[in-house]
């Protein structure tokens, strides 16, 4: 099975890098989004990034300035954009990059499981929901995967590969070839709560706000702990604010509404007070840090 047109639903955060790691592995592939001013966005920032990594190869001596100009051009070139649900109807590969809304979700898995053509394969990006509750939502769940990126897509090199009971084996190693075509390394994973990265990352960052809120250590302290104690590229603090307080929160709402008893998934207040205030991390300026665009301040 060679996945040749792929369509991402959703051109955020996460879809839009998908899109963009999806034609640089050479798929032609549709970014649909529910308005033109949300794909507008995705779309410019796709070609911010993919002109970013081509000057990046020219400066190692990689590509020449016409290589790199051409290598754009054909990336940009295989990238369409669309707010038309039936323009998915022939992919081979459809992924969702949606808001983390299980209802939302499923309603869209239901609509495209009747609109896409049968050997379509549904793939999933969520960070959070069990992946068997979208496949039988599609009507086809021996067709769906999970495939769980990271951010930021482009420079990430998972991706999380999670197959349910239901998902047949060709489909599974068509996603994992897809992840690859992607320039990622796959791993598998069982449909479980987090995966492998969330379920050991998400409690750790849940212990580092809680050990600011305690007052044992400064914001700077407990990252700059983190990132000369153990080499991570950013502490769990700067991290959280990356990957934004709001999506933060929604895992762990998801998971301990299902997971009532692990302490594990228990929310620190100021995570949820921040929420309530709209102190969402890097995108909107305020999280555990301030932030002027890219860097704190
Ligand atoms: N496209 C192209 N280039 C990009 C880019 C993008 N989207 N984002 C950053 N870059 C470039 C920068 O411009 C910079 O280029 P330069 O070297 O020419 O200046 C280069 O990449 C390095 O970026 P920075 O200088 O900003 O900083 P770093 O060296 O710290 O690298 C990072 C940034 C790769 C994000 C690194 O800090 C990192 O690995 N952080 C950890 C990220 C992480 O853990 N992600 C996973 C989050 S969890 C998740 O996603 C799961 C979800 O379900 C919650």
């Amino acid at each position: 099975m060679n996945i040749k047109k792929v369509g991402v639903v959703g051109c955020g955060l996460m879809g839009h890098g998908i899109v963009q790691v999806a034609a640089q592995g050479g798929c032609t592939v549709i970014a649909l989004e529910t308005e033109q001013a949300y794909l507008d966005k995705g779309i410019s920032r796709i070609e911010k990034s993919i002109a970013k990594l081509a000057s990046k190869d020219v400066k190692k001596g990689k590509l020449t300035e016409d290589q790199a100009k051409d290598w754009a051009t054909e990336v940009r070139g295989r990238i369409t954009g669309s707010i038309n649900r039936e323009d998915l109807a022939d992919c081979d590969l459809v992924v969702e990059a949606i808001v983390e809304d299980l209802d939302a979700k499923k309603e869209l898995f239901g609509a495209l499981g009747k609109l896409c053509k049968a050997e379509t394969i549904f793939a999933s990006n969520t960070s959070s929901f069990p992946v068997a509750e979208m496949a039988v939502a599609s009507g086809r769940p021996e067709r769906f995967v999970g495939l769980h990126f990271f951010n930021p897509v482009q420079l990430m090199r998972l991706v999380e590969v999670v197959r349910t009971d239901a998902t047949d084996e060709d489909v599974y190693a068509a996603a994992r070839a897809f992840g690859e075509a992607c320039g990622k390394t796959p791993v598998s994973c069982k449909d479980t709560p987090g995966f492998v990265v969330n379920r050991l990352l998400v409690p750790y960052m849940v212990q580092a706000i809680n050990m600011l809120d305690r007052g044992d250590a400064s914001a700077a302290d407990i990252d700059a702990a983190m990132q000369l104690g153990c080499g991570h590229p950013m502490g769990p603090l700067t991290l959280t604010d990356y990957v934004g307080l709001d999506t933060t929160l929604s895992i762990l709402e998801g998971w301990c509404e299902r997971y009532p008893n692990e302490p594990a998934f228990g929310i620190p207040d100021s995570l949820r007070s921040k929420v309530a205030e709209g102190k969402l991390g890097r995108k909107t300026g305020q999280g555990y840090y301030t932030w002027e665009g890219d860097k704190k301040s």
